[in-house]
């Protein structure tokens, strides 16, 4: 496969519906709420949208619980609106990337109703039904949202597996009708004409033995258990090989390790996979998010760079700081404290992540620099997840209390990333004239798309000359990596080479100067013939171009 591919130069902006647009009232965004919003997304220079999921779905895990894979929420709008939102995009040149839920579906899905009605119900196996243990459920397999992962259903006295909310039950991809009906949905969405899928916990679609053992044993996890690459090889010689389009599996069990497998330039599985190892760092390693445990530049670096060092090669690359389950990369990795920080931080991540070899991801809102929300009480949240772990940890264990609980549904919690997108000054950010499904954050009267478009000196300004530049320098995308001081507490720096073409980028991950840098630490054989091809400061440090001062959370990127 030659290593010219389109969804190698492409970048992908992810759009939560229900948060993007709302063009009812409704107070909950749709698909025509995306098409209006085309033009922008044009201008800002993006290849491809991925759009998460918009099928019907009873919406208790916001449309990763799906009822029906081939209808729309009739919230979002109808298959027409979908249609033309296809069509109007791909006049754009823009491409549609589904996102495939099929770990699990909603226990309201007809196949489930059928599963669950009777033990010789023709489906029953396409879900994981299994015998309780010992009065309890068959093993200690957990949720990742919290609990356990069995439900005991009262019809037929048998628990089914839920690795996720109880109304989201496996579905059980060893049962080959199961994979054939998936295939062929798969198949009727790409005749449809769409680009690719985002994979829903793909990565979880093969269950061990352990975890399907009704024994009252220990069950190891369904993330990551090697024969999820057969049903991987399986879907692409069945559907995905017949298009050409692209398509990226979330992976969080994924290492440098098994991620060639899945995205090698064999393209034997699948184009690239989300890896999670970087939104990782600042959890605490026995509760998880729900103990903040800081930020660690160190950790960053030494993660991100054996991810470039490992795929180059190999694999492709995803690159994100944000998408609907994580909060607000300028809150989280950069500096939200004062307005002038929370413009040049965000523009510092932006560079720090575009400039890395691999296909970069936007969320919606990143592109402005939307910040965390400011929620305070449970009241204001609308997750699934973080109620859950609130009745686990806080009411149940007692592990936390409702303040430390609080304080990191406020620091990492995903409600952060879905408040609406924050379109401009006027009422509810110019995302409804209804009442928002979930609060608007306080700050969109300073920070908005309509002050930032026009603005040469925003956020919007810089991600859309970061995207211009990836088209022109074929260094951004095919380079090679090596960290430079990576031993810096501060400093995020890296070199790229790629056809005799050096790329330098430096980012400032601190509030402070750091003074003394000498180009002979960066540049292999000094810094002459070097040129500036985008910074957040105006110009360059006094002294002839050499950056002996970095100043609070700059980023530089030179090319030679
Ligand atoms: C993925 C989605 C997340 C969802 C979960 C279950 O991690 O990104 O939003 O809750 O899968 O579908």
């Amino acid at each position: 496969m030659s290593n010219k591919q389109w969804w190698k130069e492409a970048v992908v902006y992810q759009i939560y519906p229900r948060s993007f647009q709302d063009t009812s009232g409704s107070g909950i965004g749709g698909l025509n709420g995306v098409t209006q919003r085309l033009d922008y997304l044009k201008d800002l220079g993006i290849d491809v949208i991925w759009l998460s999921p918009v099928y019907k779905s009873p919406n208790v895990d916001n449309g990763y619980d799906i009822s029906d894979y081939q209808a729309i929420n009739p919230e979002f709008g109808a298959m027409a609106d979908f249609d033309r939102l296809l069509a109007e995009a791909h006049k754009r040149g823009i491409r549609i990337v589904m996102d495939l839920v099929v770990n699990h579906s909603s226990d309201q899905h007809p196949w489930f109703i059928e599963s669950r009605s009777s033990l010789d119900n023709p489906k029953r196996d396409w879900y994981i039904w299994r015998d309780g243990f010992a009065g309890g459920p068959p093993n200690d397999l957990t949720s990742v949202f919290s609990g356990s992962a069995w439900e005991k259903d009262e019809k037929t006295g048998q628990y089914y597996m839920h690795n996720f909310a109880v109304a989201q039950p496996d579905l059980n991809w060893a049962n080959p009708e199961l994979r054939k009906a998936v295939f062929d949905m798969m198949t009727w969405w790409l005749d449809k004409g769409i680009d690719g899928f985002r994979m829903d916990v793909i990565d979880a679609i093969a269950k061990p033995a352990s975890a399907l053992a009704a024994n009252g044993g220990k069950a190891e996890t369904c993330f990551g258990n090697p024969l999820l690459h057969e049903y991987l090889k399986e879907m692409n010689q069945k559907v995905l090989s017949r298009y050409d389009i692209m398509t990226v599996g979330e992976a969080s069990s994924a290492t440098v390790k098994t991620a060639p497998i899945y995205a090698g330039h064999d393209g034997a599985e699948v184009n690239m996979v989300f890896q999670f190892e970087h939104t990782w760092i600042d959890h605490d390693p026995k509760l998880g998010k729900w103990r903040y445990a800081g930020f660690d530049l160190l950790k960053l670096k030494e993660i991100l760079s054996r991810w470039q060092t490992a795929l180059h090669g190999k694999a492709w690359n995803s690159l994100y700081w944000d998408n609907h389950d994580q909060p607000r990369a300028v809150s989280r990795f950069g500096n939200d404290s004062t307005e002038e920080l929370r413009v040049l931080s965000a523009k510092m991540l932006a560079a720090c992540l575009h400039m890395m070899e691999g296909t970069p991801y936007i969320y919606q809102g990143e592109e402005l620099g939307m910040t965390n929300a400011p929620f305070k009480t449970l009241d204001d949240c609308r997750d699934v997840e973080i109620f859950n772990a609130y009745r686990d940890l806080v009411k149940g264990k007692g592990v936390l209390t409702h303040d430390e609980m609080m304080d990191a549904v406020q620091k990492l919690g995903r409600d952060n990333a879905r408040t609406p997108m924050q379109w401009d000054a006027g009422v509810n950010a110019g995302f409804s004239t209804g009442t928002p499904w979930i609060g608007v954050n306080p700050n969109y009267k300073t920070v908005n798309a309509a002050a930032q478009i026009q603005d040469p000196a925003s956020v919007f300004s810089f991600y859309k000359q970061l995207i211009k530049l990836r088209k022109e320098r074929p260094v951004i995308v095919h380079g090679d990596y090596e960290l430079l001081l990576p031993n810096d507490k501060r400093l995020f720096v890296y070199r790229r080479n790629f056809e005799g073409k050096t790329l330098l980028v430096i980012c400032n991950f601190s509030a402070e100067k750091v003074e003394g840098i000498k180009p002979a630490d960066l540049w292999k054989n000094g810094a002459a013939g070097r040129k500036l091809l985008i910074g957040n400061y105006a110009g360059e440090p006094a002294e002839p171009g050499e950056p002996s001062l970095i100043r609070p959370y700059e980023t530089r990127v030179y090319l030679r």
